[in-house]
């Protein structure tokens, strides 16, 4: 496992639409791998591939409390969305910002594991969040476009995220 260069806001690999996985590969398995690891090391809560510049439909994302749980999207697709939730959101290729995002409370997902099984994935409140916030990531969209107001410093705002 080797841990990944996080690609920032302005590279143009984060504005491209990712391709679909057609197969395993040894070379996939290992992108996993260090996506997980390097999604754990910066503290995020999720990571898709272009941000660390594979543009592969590949996603991994923990919201549990102790970080332990990773889940592995691959080709992920939203079947099912309800409800709404405006909240703060945040983004490892933006450092430092946050803004506050309105978004679906509830998604329904299909995509496959890595044996290429596929499965379906419900979530609520920040696992709905993640979901679609990773899954805009493979289509070359950020959260920044949805933003409502202003991009703030994520230091100004620490009291509310502590929550
Ligand atoms: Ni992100």
């Amino acid at each position: 496992m080797a841990l990944r260069q996080i690609r920032e806001i302005g590279d143009e690999i984060l504005l491209k639409i990712s391709k679909p996985v057609t197969a395993m590969t040894k070379r996939t398995e290992e992108l996993i791998e260090d996506m997980i690891e390097t999604m754990y090391t910066a503290d995020g809560v999720g990571l898709a591939a272009p941000q660390v510049g594979v543009l592969k439909r590949v996603v991994v994302i923990d919201v549990s409390e102790e970080g332990d749980e990773p889940i592995v999207l691959i080709n992920p697709e939203v079947l099912e969305t309800s409800g709404e939730q405006t909240g703060n959101e945040g983004c490892l290729s933006v450092p430092g910002k946050t803004g506050v995002v309105t978004r679906p409370n509830y998604a329904k997902v299909k995509a496959l594991n890595e044996d290429m099984e596929e499965f379906i994935i419900e979530g609520e409140g920040l696992l709905a969040r993640a979901l679609l916030h990773e899954i805009d990531h493979l289509n070359g969209v950020l959260y920044v476009d949805k933003v409502e107001g202003e991009l703030l410093d994520t230091a100004a705002i620490s009291e509310e995220k502590e929550q």
